[in-house]
């Protein structure tokens, strides 16, 4: 059964309301971003293996957990994706980082590759894929598709928005990888963007047009 985790939390929901208004600034909507992909990191982590070391603390030795940053990786789906890599990063310092260099062909709305580079040992390490809009599904399965081929030892997905299409699509192809999104929205527009939605978040992030 295919799992979709909604981070419903009044902390990120306040923040992406703030998001989604259109007459915010680039600088407001990327540190928007940047804390909500720190806020999201924590919930995407809740079930991460943690391993127990020795430590000392001013009155007594004990065991403690931990977990081994070096074994996640945070995928990052160019171009957006960028935006919600920082504020992983900034909570597990660790971490490795692959990318996906991937456009949306405007007529087909299918996902083109354009780049790929991810560490090695990825049978190690656990994925987490990161691109803050979910829309037709097409680059985020593709994404995966390409993240599955290094055989990692497990696979996450996070978004912030979420299609109720773009979902039942990426499921469809991957219905092993669950998805952690702040919130699903309504539809998908004839142009394959998300409504309500934030309007074109790598757009919003850079502020370009
Ligand atoms: N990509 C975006 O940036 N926004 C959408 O609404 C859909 C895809």
């Amino acid at each position: 059964m295919p799992v979709v985790h909604v981070i419903d939390h009044p902390l990120v929901q306040h923040k992406l309301t703030l998001m989604r208004e259109k007459d915010r600034s680039t600088n407001s909507f990327r540190r928007l971003m940047h804390e909500l992909s720190m806020l999201m990191a924590y919930e995407v982590t809740r079930d991460m293996p943690t391993q127990l070391i020795d430590i000392e603390t001013p009155l007594e030795t004990m065991r403690s957990p931990v977990i081994d940053g070096k074994k996640i990786v945070f995928v990052s789906v160019m171009r957006a994706g960028g935006g919600f890599l920082d504020g992983m990063l900034e909570i597990i310092p660790g971490a490795r980082v692959g990318h996906v260099g991937l456009y949306r062909d405007p007529r087909t709305l299918v996902a083109v590759e354009y780049y790929f580079k991810m560490p090695d040992h990825m049978e190690e390490r656990d994925a987490i894929v990161l691109d803050p809009m979910l829309a037709t599904g097409n680059s985020a399965a593709a994404a995966v598709e390409r993240v599955k081929e290094c055989r990692p030892r497990s696979i996450r997905f996070v978004s912030l928005l979420a299609a109720p299409e773009g979902l039942q699509n990426f499921h469809a192809q991957h219905p092993d990888v669950p998805v952690y999104t702040a919130s699903i929205d309504r539809q998908l527009n004839e142009h394959g963007y998300i409504l309500p939605g934030l309007g074109d978040a790598g757009d919003r992030l850079f502020g370009t047009k």
